[in-house]
């Protein structure tokens, strides 16, 4: 699969950066930092004091996958990620930021030493992310580093065209309060491809369908390692099912509606997704039909609000039975991604029934309502 640009020999890197979404930083970090859990490779991470930029170091070690598929890996995961690039070189603003253009290059050393593809043509953008640094023309302080970095490029590699249009190769100066980072472009995310898919284009529409941006997130949560499956006992029309296909996660969803789980049938048949990888099971989630110690994953939305019914049930009661059916079929280091509502104040509870530690991220989805995210993680 290609991923936009792409580097001349991405295996000869071992630096990386990558802009993460400003949405909701802290659970774009846990999201990177659960995805690489499932990777058994040696690296380094380190996330700027603002949680917008992480930088991945790929440590050398003989018979890993090679670098560029563990950038596709992630690239083609990550959904609170914008883009990924190799790193040319990066200034930290230990005290004051710099207030202006010129008091950036005349206090730090900025110099593209990178010996790029003579006859490739290219552009540099700057992305401003947090407060502006020069207050007044932001814009402008954006413009002028563009333009220097490009010179520096030219300088170093003279045949080198600019091409604002079309570029063969994009350079990107991330600036910030905290620091500048410059480098290559690898990849742009899947974000957005991800978001088009909306839940209401598909066959079997319900209100209660959370949205494939969020659902993707919570199964990236879970850290599902190669050959672990994922349960959704609360699974509505199959979109955490969906989401975990499109990664080749095998998944069983449970559903207690039997209209409803007709239409994630539907969901799941339009996407050619075979049983084999998604399996569907008409039953209650308090009563599973699992042995004991064989689930290390689960990935769920229960019902609440008033599009979706807890068939009678205090919500919170559910969620409790819910919890103590789990407890016994779970596995060591096993996790637990729940989405509840904000203002039920749970979380103690359902961690002490599991004996696990948890964190919790909000995400507001609209006036009314906003959701909590549960991650639940076993010793
Ligand atoms: C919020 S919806 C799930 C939405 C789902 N993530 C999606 O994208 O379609 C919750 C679902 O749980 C189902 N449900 C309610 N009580 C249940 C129970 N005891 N066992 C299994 N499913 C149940 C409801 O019928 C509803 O479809």
């Amino acid at each position: 699969m290609s991923y936009g640009l792409t580097m001349k020999d991405p295996d000869k890197e071992d630096k990386f950066f990558f802009l993460l979404s400003g949405e909701n930083p802290e659970l774009a970090v846990f999201e990177f930092k659960s995805i690489i859990s499932t990777l058994d490779i040696p690296l380094n991470l380190k996330v700027s004091s603002d949680n917008r930029v992480m930088n991945l170091h790929i440590l050398p070690k003989n018979g890993v996958k090679n670098t560029s598929e563990v950038l596709s890996y992630l690239m083609e995961r990550l959904t609170l990620v914008h883009f990924c690039c190799s790193h040319f070189f990066q200034v930290e603003f230990k005290q004051t930021p710099p207030e202006s253009f010129n008091e950036l290059i005349s206090n730090h050393k900025i110099t593209v030493v990178q010996d790029l593809t003579p006859s490739k043509s290219f552009s540099v953008i700057t992305k401003r992310i947090g407060e502006p640094l020069e207050r007044y023309k932001p814009r402008a302080m954006s413009l002028k580093l563009s333009r220097y970095l490009g010179a520096q490029i030219i300088k170093q590699n003279p045949t080198k065209q600019v091409n604002l249009d079309d570029p063969q190769e994009k350079f990107i100066a991330i600036l910030s309060k905290h620091g500048l980072w410059f480098g290559k472009l690898i990849s742009y995310s899947l974000r957005k491809d991800v978001q088009q898919r909306a839940a209401h284009k598909r066959p079997f529409f319900h209100p209660s369908s959370m949205n494939p941006l969020l659902q993707r997130t919570m199964v990236n949560l879970a850290a599902i390692k190669p050959n672990e499956w994922m349960l959704d006992p609360f699974c509505g029309t199959g979109g955490a099912l969906i989401e975990a296909s499109r990664l080749e996660i095998r998944s069983v969803g449970i559903e207690i509606n039997p209209k409803i789980l007709w239409g994630a049938y539907q969901n799941l048949k339009v996407d050619r997704i075979t049983k084999d990888l998604a399996d569907l099971i008409f039953g209650d989630a308090i009563q599973l039909p699992f042995r004991m110690n064989s689930i290390s994953a689960i990935v769920t939305d229960p019902p609440y609000g008033t599009a979706s019914s807890t068939r009678g049930f205090d919500l919170q009661d559910l969620l409790l039975d819910f919890f103590r059916a789990i407890r016994y079929i779970l596995t060591s280091n096993a996790r637990v991604v729940i989405a509840v509502p904000s203002y039920l104040k749970i979380e103690d509870n359902l961690a002490q029934i599991l004996d696990a530690s948890y964190v919790k991220f909000l995400h507001y989805v609209h006036r009314s309502l906003t959701r909590k995210i549960l991650v639940f993680s076993l010793p």
